[in-house]
């Protein structure tokens, strides 16, 4: 077959090449390298990685020699100001994947210099953050998005669409939990561990899947969790987390939901990283669990180690398909395909007077904008800072959302002096 020529072209710049990249953003990028993008109303784009920024570089230097020509040149830029470096090369879009709270700033500087964002979840740690991304966002005329790729699992989707529809009717309450195995505290994330939670970046995932599924708006979060298996028992690095939040809906009646997350699970534990959600409606229940979904597969001296016993094979997973092709698919590369979609959508598909409108239909998608994600951060923020305080002795803190003190205001047991977290309106 003959390869037609592309008609517009976005690059795109990488901030973070670690295991979200391996196994998300890497199938994306291979993929559209070698097929384009195509939709009849921006034409035929080539999406191409143009250059990765990270701390020591190494890994995209392996990366880019084992890739050979399944990608196209890509700049290796490291060091400390490998994304200032980037950004002076021009790119149409970045996306950030560094540790969870090191997204801030290279999301400032992707959107100060124009390009589109695409940040991993949890997008920032804090309202102020937020609030400074989506004006800049706003100022630069760009779109600012954050990937929550179990939005589009399909399992949750037809929670969502079932919800959507009125068959599940008000949910009342629900609890989720992810445990990771040791392995991830222990090896894959040990160089960024130090004072982090296991809550923060997967707690989030359903944070927004409850306020995207059933909307409503937060009110209260507490939390708790353990220590002494990552660091010291006293210390500031947490073990496994277990939050609830509480919403509130239109008809004054309220929802509770419990979030548990680990990442000290024995390495050799089935589900490697298992999910399960459970919501309670009026009239009906909805279990979604990510080992009863699917398969259990054993092989000898392969699982769980470096085969899984049970795979999630609707995420990213690795398939020869029918026709012979080699493949990688799945909602954890769709998401990204559809952030690019949105850009090109943005950038190519009308006039160039159009574009202020096409980019406000972009941003009303409240699925992944960042102006539609402040219960999610004011969520993350409140966990942060009600883990921070239980460190440092003073456990069983609770955050209330917009009450009379101000946004997120932050309650000590036995103190009459409220911390007012963040004191615009959430
Ligand atoms: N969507 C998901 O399910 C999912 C899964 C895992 C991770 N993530 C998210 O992706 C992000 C990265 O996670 P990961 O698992 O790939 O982590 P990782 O530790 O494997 O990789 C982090 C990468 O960031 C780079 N980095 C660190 N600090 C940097 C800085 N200041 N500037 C530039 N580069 C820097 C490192 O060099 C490394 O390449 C996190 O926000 C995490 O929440 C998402």
């Amino acid at each position: 077959m003959n390869a037609q020529t592309p008609t517009h072209r976005l690059r795109a710049g990488m901030v973070g090449i670690g295991m979200i990249f391996d196994e998300t953003y890497r199938p994306f990028f291979e993929r559209t390298h070698a097929e384009g993008m195509y939709d009849r109303r921006f034409g035929d784009v080539a999406v191409e990685l143009s250059a990765v920024a990270s701390r020591t570089g190494k890994r995209t230097d392996a990366y880019l020699k084992s890739a050979g020509n399944r990608i196209g040149p890509c700049q290796n830029f490291h060091g400390n100001h490998s994304v200032a470096e980037m950004l002076k090369g021009g790119i149409d879009f970045g996306c950030v994947a560094t540790p969870d709270d090191r997204h801030f700033e290279a999301s400032q500087a992707i959107l100060s210099a124009g390009a589109h964002l695409l940040v991993e979840k949890p997008s920032v740690l804090t309202l102020s953050e937020l609030d400074q991304l989506i004006e800049l966002a706003n100022e630069k005329n760009v779109l600012a998005k954050v990937v929550y790729h179990k939005l589009l699992d399909p399992d949750h989707k037809k929670m969502r669409t079932l919800v959507v529809d009125d068959v599940l009717q008000h949910v009342n309450n629900g609890y989720c939990s992810l445990l990771e195995p040791k392995s991830i505290s222990g090896s894959q994330f040990a160089e960024w561990i130090k004072g982090r939670n296991p809550g923060t970046y997967v707690a989030v995932h359903y944070i927004k899947l409850i306020d995207f599924s059933f909307g409503g708006k937060l009110k209260t979060i507490t939390a708790t969790g353990q220590r002494g298996i990552v660091g010291p028992a006293s210390g500031n690095t947490w073990d496994s987390t277990q939050m609830r939040m509480i919403y509130e809906y239109p008809t004054g009646r309220e929802a509770a939901f419990d979030i548990h997350t680990s990442w000290v699970t024995p390495d050799n534990f089935p589900g490697y990283v298992e999910q399960e959600v459970q919501f309670r409606f009026d009239n009906g229940l909805w279990n979604g669990h990510s080992r009863k979904r699917g398969v259990e597969c054993t092989v000898e001296g392969k699982t769980p180690f470096t085969l899984k016993n049970s795979m999630n094979n609707h995420y990213n997973g690795t398939f020869c398909e029918p026709w012979g092709e080699r493949s990688q698919r799945g909602y954890g590369i769709e998401v990204l395909e559809r952030f690019a979609r949105e850009v090109a959508y943005v950038e190519y598909a009308g006039s160039k007077e159009d574009r202020s409108k096409r980019l406000a239909e972009m941003r009303k998608l409240n699925y992944n904008d960042l102006a539609a994600d402040r219960q999610t951060v004011a969520a993350v923020q409140a966990l942060e800072a009600i883990l921070a305080h239980a460190a440092d002795g003073e456990p069983d803190c609770v955050v209330r959302v917009n009450d009379e003190q101000g946004g997120l205001v932050l309650y000590r047991p036995g103190s009459q002096e409220p911390e007012v977290l963040y004191s615009g309106s959430v």
